[in-house]
């Protein structure tokens, strides 16, 4: 019945494939040629352009409806590589990428010459890692250069941790997608400062505190509200989905208020969805969309974005979120969480 379509390729469909060895070649070529890929790796998909031509990054930024403020992280095949893009490797670098590459752990390093400008968005640092996913690893290697890759979304929108994710939010501004099914971790990078002192984790990640702790013991990790303009990614108003988020802390009061707000605006006839663990999920209101991140950590971090565009796939108009205790992994999901509550967390219970 579509037969007689296929010959007009429908605008705002990008081109979907499976990651075989033909289509990584494909993809190799297509960044060489100064196209976007968008490729899978652990921890949620990249837009992928060359990092070495200005020209390529510039498709990034219109693609994503990102501003030019707001610098990339730049992926490499192996830690071997990181000449090509930073200036100097300090001996911490050199022990964490021993230590977490391939992993989902950034560092930022003095860039190097051979790296256009606008990849830093004019500052002379680099964000570089070595991602954990075969596909990655397999693209970067065909490409044979490093790849600048922001997360595949629509600028502030959520990131996205599957193919269908990349697709609905950048259609065609893509040149081509590989889908290597759903991402293992769910949650960025840390983005750790390796030029300020002490070292300085501008962004939570797939790496936690605890983890840096351990090699780097002067290691800081900023409270929220000090987040600057250092890492303009990291801004309030990201990871946003369509719908109101309203979020309250994870103790006792805020999870009464919680469930107080949800049975209200049910009361109400509002649509709304209610995120968080199963024990939450089953005090809700009935009517509410349930939306339940499962009971362990990893579980959280994978299910949070899916979450998040479920809800709006479902069309309602607020979220009522809890936020999961501090610590671990979960450090990154309340950072996420935060920012698409564009900073405002009710009931929190900290003097
Ligand atoms: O897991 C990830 O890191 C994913 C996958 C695709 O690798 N990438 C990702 O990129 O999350 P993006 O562009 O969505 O987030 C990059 C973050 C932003 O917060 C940005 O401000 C920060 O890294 N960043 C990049 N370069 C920086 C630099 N030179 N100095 C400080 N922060 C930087
Ligand atoms: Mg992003």
């Amino acid at each position: 019945m579509s037969r007689a379509r296929e010959p007009h390729p429908t605008p705002n469909r990008p081109t979907v494939t499976l990651p075989t060895p033909a289509a990584i070649g494909d993809a190799g070529r297509l960044l060489r040629a100064g196209r976007l890929v968008a490729f899978p790796t652990e921890t949620v998909y990249g837009l992928g352009a060359n990092a070495l031509s200005a020209t390529a990054v510039q498709r990034i930024f219109r693609a994503k409806g990102r501003p030019r403020s707001d610098p990339l992280i730049v992926h490499l095949a192996s830690a071997e590589d990181l000449p090509r893009v930073a200036r100097s490797t300090p001996a911490a670098a050199r022990h964490l990428a021993a230590a977490h590459w391939p992993g989902p752990l950034t560092l930022v390093l003095p860039r190097a010459e051979a790296v256009p400008a606008i990849v830093s968005a004019g500052r002379e640092t680099i964000a570089v890692r070595v991602p954990a996913h075969p596909v990655a690893l397999a693209l970067l290697a065909a490409a044979g250069r490093p790849i600048a890759a922001p997360s595949a979304n629509r600028h502030g929108h959520v990131s996205p941790t599957r193919a269908i994710h990349v697709a609905e939010d950048l259609g065609d501004g893509v040149d081509l997608i590989l889908d290597g099914g759903p991402t293992e971790l769910g949650i960025e990078s840390t983005v750790l400062d390796l030029t300020a002192d002490p070292p300085e984790i501008l962004r939570p990640g797939g790496v936690t505190f605890e983890m840096l702790r351990l090699s780097l013991p002067n290691v800081v990790q900023r409270a929220l509200a000090f987040q600057d303009a250092r890492s303009p990614g990291t801004a309030m108003r990201h990871y946003a989905p369509r719908a109101r988020v309203l979020l309250f802390s994870d103790g006792v009061e805020g999870w009464a208020r919680a469930l107080a707000t949800a049975r209200d605006l049910v009361g109400r006839s509002e649509s709304i969805a209610v995120l968080g663990p199963a024990r939450l999920i089953d005090a809700a209101p009935r009517g509410a969309v349930a939306l339940s991140w499962g009971s362990d950590d990893a579980e959280i971090a994978r299910s949070l974005f899916a979450l998040l565009r479920q809800a709006d796939s479902e069309g309602v108009g607020s979220i009522v979120a809890v936020l999961p205790p501090s610590g671990g992994l979960r450090d990154a999901v309340r950072d996420r969480l935060t920012r698409a509550a564009n900073g405002q967390v009710i009931a929190s219970d900290l003097p």
